[in-house]
Parts: C-alpha cells; sequence; structure tokens
C-alpha cells in the first residue's frame, strides 16, 4: 500500500473538486483495480479420475516435504529475510505478518454478524509451520492445525512446545479424503494453501473442508481465481515432473457453486492480494452453515 500512497490524493472535503494530476493518478488507481474486468475466462480442467488425482496430490505432498526439510519458514513466507540463516533474527516480524491476517479474518467475521465469543474451535487448515496457530490460539479456546508435510508440522509442533502454547493440536493429512475424518470446527480457516494445489485437488479440498464446518459455523478460504494467461490440463500439468511450489487458481464461479453445493451461504468476498503478483486475483471467500 505505502507505493500507492503516494498516487492518492490526501483525505478532504468530498465537496472540493479534484485536482488534474489528482483525476490521472485516480483513474490510473481504478484502472489497476478494475484490470481483469473485461479479462476472458481461464480454460480449467477441475474434475479428473482417481488415479490421476491421487498422482497430483502425492506431488503436493512432496513438494511442501521437501520445502519443510530445506527451509521451512521460507517456504510459508518467501521473503530471503525468512531464510533459515536469517529466521532466528526475523522470528518476530514473520509472526506479526500472521497478527495482520487474523486481524483481518476478525474483522470480516464481525462484519458477518459473527458472535465470536460463539467460535470455540478452529481449524488452521495448511497451517505450515504455525504462524497462524499461534495467534489463532490467543482468540479461540481451540486450535487444530492441519497440514500434508509432515516436516512442517514438526516445525509447528516445536513453536507450540517452546511458547507453552497447550490449546493447539496438530494432525497430518495424508489424502484429501481424510479431512472427513477431522472434527467440525466453528470456523475453517485457511489462506495460502489451497493455491498451491492444481485446480481438480483444490475444488476437492474446498468441498471437504466446507463439510468440517459446524453448524453456525464459518468457513474463511483464500483462492486465487484469475490469472492472466492461465489454463490448466492435467495431461500437460503431469508431463512435467516438477517439485517446485505450485501456484493455481479456481475460477470464482466453480468456488461459488461448490460452497452452495455444500449448504453454506457465502457472506462476503473481498480482494486480498495474497498471490503477490499482480497477474493474479485472489479473494478471500466467508461463508456459513446456517
Ligand atoms: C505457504 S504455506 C502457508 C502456511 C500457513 N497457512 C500460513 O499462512 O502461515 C502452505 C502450507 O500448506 C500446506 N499444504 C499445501 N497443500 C496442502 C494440502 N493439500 N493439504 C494440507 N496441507 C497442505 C503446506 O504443506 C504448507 O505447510
Amino acid at each position: 500500500m505505502n507505493f500507492f500512497k503516494k498516487f492518492l490524493p490526501a483525505p478532504r472535503n468530498s465537496r472540493e473538486t479534484p485536482q488534474p494530476d489528482e483525476q490521472v493518478a485516480l483513474a490510473d488507481f481504478f484502472d489497476l483495480l478494475m484490470r481483469h474486468s473485461e479479462a476472458p475466462p481461464n480454460e480449467i480442467e477441475t474434475e479428473v479420475d482417481p488415479d490421476t488425482f491421487a498422482r497430483l496430490q502425492a506431488r503436493v505432498e512432496r513438494t511442501w516435504s521437501r520445502l519443510g526439510e530445506e527451509d521451512a519458514h521460507w517456504s510459508v513466507i518467501t521473503d530471503n529475510k525468512f531464510r533459515k540463516e536469517n529466521i532466528d533474527d526475523t522470528l518476530t516480524d514473520f509472526f506479526d505478518m500472521g497478527e495482520g491476517d487474523v486481524k483481518r479474518l476478525l474483522a470480516a467475521l464481525q462484519r458477518a454478524g459473527a458472535q465470536l465469543s460463539r467460535v470455540r474451535s478452529v481449524m488452521d487448515f495448511g497451517c505450515g509451520v504455525g504462524r497462524l496457530s499461534v495467534i489463532l490460539s490467543r482468540h479461540f479456546d481451540k486450535v487444530i492445525g492441519v497440514d500434508i508435510s509432515a516436516s512442517h508440522l514438526r516445525e509447528a509442533n516445536s513453536c507450540f512446545r517452546s511458547l507453552g502454547i497447550e490449546n493447539i493440536q496438530t494432525s497430518r493429512l495424508t489424502s484429501v479424503s481424510e479431512i472427513e475424518t477431522l472434527q467440525k470446527c466453528d470456523l475453517v480457516y485457511s489462506i495460502i494453501v489451497l493455491q498451491h494445489n492444481p485446480p481438480p485437488v483444490m475444488r476437492e479440498l474446498l468441498s471437504r473442508l466446507c463439510s468440517r464446518v459446524e453448524r453456525g459455523g464459518f468457513l474463511y478460504v483464500q483462492i486465487p481465481t484469475y490469472k492472466v494467461g492461465y489454463s490448466y490440463s492435467s495431461d500437460s500439468d503431469l508431463l512435467e515432473n516438477t517439485d517446485s511450489m505450485e501456484m493455481h487458481i479456481l475460477p470464482q464461479k466453480v468456488v461459488f457453486d461448490v460452497i452452495e453445493k455444500a449448504g453454506l451461504s457465502i457472506r462476503e468476498v473481498v480482494e486480498d492480494g495474497a498471490a503477490w503478483n499482480l497477474d493474479f486475483r485472489s479473494q478471500a471467500f466467508l461463508a456459513q452453515r446456517k
């Protein structure tokens, strides 16, 4: 935001006419905001056969286990200051970023009319090294941190122990279908996680996460819904035997369909910029099970 602040006019009485240079800056700013409004749809395969699904899922698991072994904190926020050689000096900044994320979550819940005192159990899906679970544990009675990567969970558990936090449990997931075995929660929260799964896996994750929301409870999930020039086909995807961090999208229409089919009502959709790339449109969806 600091970068853009210089383009924005200072706050002033709305009856004043903007100066010409302010008008140009504002027009540029709105062009940027609306940059994807005339975009064509992305061509995306969102359903695959079970064997293809298993191969895609195995690749996600392999990639994240490796990333967690090599440089766990950096894999969560890919800023060099969080590389393993720097993390002892920057751990406070790392958790401060989590504070900002949870602040946005709490504000969204309040706008949706949630009574926060009634939200007791929270699932932090794709908890990584516990950056968000630690903050969530201060606001809610019980946090369940779930992740596909054993190496991230190891780091998370050691962090919770060193901070003396006792209201976080963790659970390792080996397949998307195992989500059904997790307990239902008043809030299912997942940011910067689903985007690292190919669209067919992302779609299934979303559907299963909806099933873990208690009656009256909430789902808050971040998903990139558009990327300039992106398309997805599992055939060509599986030709590349990559194990580097993947970034995918799920079209907004599919997100709405999955959430509605699972019996939840959408309460809010906000831009969140979590993909850190202007080619992407990333959004946070807040939904509630009635
Ligand atoms: C970028 S990190 C984000 C961690 C945490 N949400 C945060 O914001 O600090 C992504 C995490 O999601 C996990 N993850 C990715 N795909 C997953 C899946 N299909 N099931 C469970 N965890 C997954 C990875 O192992 C990794 O720990």
